[in-house]
C-alpha cells in the first residue's frame, strides 16, 4: 500500500466502501459530504465520537430527536429490558395504551393518538384522515415548511420555488396543494378556494424556526380555519416536546384540529404520531363506516407503536413531562445565540444568531437590529453552499457539529462549560471565515 492510502483516515474508508453499495454513499441526502462524511461510532450525553477517535459537542442530536441527550441511561435500560422482553410483536400492548394516554395527557388537541414510523408518515396520515373528513382534496400549505418527504407536501418545500424540489413527484399530486407565503392575508385569500379543505403549518415555522412566524400567525390561521370551516393541522414534529411538554399548541395556547408529532416523541427511537379532535381521528376507527368505507380512512404500518419504541418513550416521557430538559436546554441555546451574536458584533459581521426554544439559527448578510424580522423565507434560506460548507468543515475540524445548514439544538445534556468551549470554536471559525472574505 502506498504512503497516501495508508494514511488515510477511517471515515474515507468507510466512505470508500459506501459509495460503491449506496446511492451517494449515504442513507440521508443530507449526510453527504465532499470529499467524505465522518462515520459515527458512538454518542453519550452531549457528545459523539467519530471512526477515527475524534469527539464532537453535537448541536444535531439526531436531527433534534434526542433531546435528553444521548444514551440517557433511563431510556437505555428501559430499551434493554423491552428488547429481551420483545421488540415487536405486531399485537396490542399496555405499553401503547399508556403512550397514548400520557400524549392525550400533555397535548390539549390530542383527543385520540395513532402511532406511526416516522414524521413523513404522520403528515401524510394526517393529510389523508383531514381530506377524508373535509371531503375535499386540495391542501393549503406554506412557503419553504418542511412536512417530511411524501409526494403530498414536496410543492413549495423549497423556498421562491413553487414546484416540487423534486423529480418524480406526479404532477397530479402537485396540482392539488396551494402554497401561501407566511401571512395572514394571503392564507384568508387562498381560503376563498371552496376545493381546499385542509391547512397544514410547520409550527415552528419554516426548517426549526429558521424562518420564524410572524406574530399571531398560528392563532390567526386557528381563527380563519374555525370561520371558514378548515380542517387546521399543526406539524409539531420540531416543537412537540421541545418548545414545552405539550409542544408549541401548549406553549402558546392554540389547538390545532389535528397535530403530528416524531423525534422526541418515542425517546429518540424511530417512530410518530398523529393525534387531534376525536370526531376527525374516528375517520381511523374500523368500528366506523362511511361511504361504504370501515374504517373510512384506511392505515397500516408493521411497526406502528412497536413495543421498543413505546418503551423508550414512557422512560424518556418521565423526564420530559417535567419540563425541566426543556428549560435547562432553552437556557444553554439562548447562552449560545447571545454568545454568537456578541462574537459577530465585536468582528463586526453582518447577521445573527436567533432563534425559539432551544434552536439556533446562523444568519450571515444584512438585517436590522440582528433581526431577520422582514427577510423573505428565500433571503434567510439563501446562504450559498460554499459558506455553508466552509462554516461546518471549519467547526467540525474545532469538535463541533450542527445539523444541517447553519442550525443546532441544544439537549438537557448541553452544559455551561460546553457552550464555552463552543464559543472559542465558533468564535475562531468565525475569524477564518472572515479571513476568507465568505463573510463581511
Ligand atoms: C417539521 C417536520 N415535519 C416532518 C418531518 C419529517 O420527519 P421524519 O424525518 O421523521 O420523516 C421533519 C423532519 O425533520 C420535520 O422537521
Amino acid at each position: 500500500m502506498d504512503e497516501t492510502r495508508s494514511n488515510r483516515s477511517q471515515s474515507e474508508r468507510l466512505y470508500d466502501r459506501a459509495k460503491a453499495v449506496m446511492p451517494g454513499g449515504v442513507s440521508h441526502y443530507f449526510r453527504y459530504r465532499d470529499p467524505y462524511p465522518f462515520y459515527v461510532t458512538r454518542a453519550e450525553g452531549a457528545y459523539k465520537w467519530d471512526a477515527d477517535g475524534r469527539r464532537y459537542i453535537d448541536y444535531k442530536m439526531g436531527s433534534a430527536s434526542q433531546m435528553l441527550g444521548h444514551c440517557p441511561p433511563k431510556v437505555v435500560e428501559a430499551v434493554q429490558r423491552q428488547v429481551a422482553l420483545t421488540p415487536f410483536t405486531a399485537d396490542c400492548h399496555e405499553l401503547e395504551v399508556a403512550w397514548a394516554e400520557q400524549v392525550c395527557d400533555l397535548y390539549p388537541g390530542a383527543e385520540t393518538v395513532r402511532f406511526v414510523n416516522s414524521g413523513t408518515e404522520a403528515t401524510m396520515l394526517g393529510l389523508r384522515v383531514a381530506r377524508a373528513f373535509t371531503g375535499r382534496d386540495r391542501v393549503l400549505r406554506v412557503e419553504s415548511h418542511y412536512h417530511g418527504w411524501h409526494d403530498h407536501v414536496m410543492k413549495g418545500a423549497r423556498p421562491g420555488n413553487d414546484g416540487p424540489p423534486s423529480l418524480g413527484v406526479p404532477e397530479a399530486v402537485s396540482a392539488l396543494v396551494t402554497v401561501v407565503p407566511a401571512d395572514l392575508v394571503a392564507v384568508e385569500e387562498a381560503l376563498g378556494d371552496q376545493t381546499i379543505g385542509q391547512v397544514i403549518v410547520e409550527a415552528a415555522g419554516a426548517n426549526y424556526g429558521a424562518v420564524p412566524l410572524p406574530d399571531g400567525f398560528l392563532a390567526g390561521v386557528r381563527a380563519l380555519c374555525d370561520r371558514l370551516g378548515r380542517v387546521l393541522i399543526f406539524d409539531e414534529v420540531i416543537t412537540g416536546f421541545r418548545w414545552s411538554p405539550g409542544g408549541r399548541q401548549a406553549r402558546d395556547g392554540v389547538t390545532p384540529d389535528l397535530f403530528t408529532m416524531a423525534k422526541i416523541l418515542t425517546g429518540g427511537l424511530p417512530g410518530g404520531a398523529l393525534a387531534g379532535r376525536r370526531d376527525i381521528m374516528a375517520m381511523l376507527d374500523p368500528g366506523e363506516s362511511r361511504g361504504g368505507f370501515s374504517p373510512p380512512v384506511l392505515h397500516q404500518g408493521t411497526f406502528n407503536g412497536c413495543q421498543l419504541a413505546a418503551a423508550g418513550a414512557l422512560a424518556a416521557l418521565e423526564d420530559l413531562k417535567t419540563g425541566a430538559p426543556q428549560a435547562h436546554a432553552d437556557a444553554l441555546a439562548a447562552a449560545l445565540r447571545d454568545g454568537i451574536t456578541e462574537i459577530m458584533d465585536r468582528r463586526g459581521i453582518e447577521g445573527t444568531c436567533y432563534g425559539e426554544s432551544s434552536v439556533f439559527h446562523l444568519y450571515f448578510g444584512a438585517c436590522e437590529n440582528r433581526s431577520v424580522a422582514g427577510l423573505t423565507a428565500q433571503q434567510i434560506r439563501g446562504t450559498g453552499k460554499k459558506l455553508v460548507a466552509a462554516l461546518r468543515d471549519e467547526l467540525n475540524a474545532r469538535g463541533i457539529d450542527l445539523m444541517s445548514a447553519m442550525s443546532g439544538v441544544t439537549s438537557a445534556a448541553h452544559s455551561n462549560q460546553d457552550i464555552a468551549e463552543s464559543l472559542e470554536a465558533f468564535d475562531d471559525t468565525l475569524g477564518v471565515l472572515q479571513s476568507q472574505g465568505l463573510i463581511t
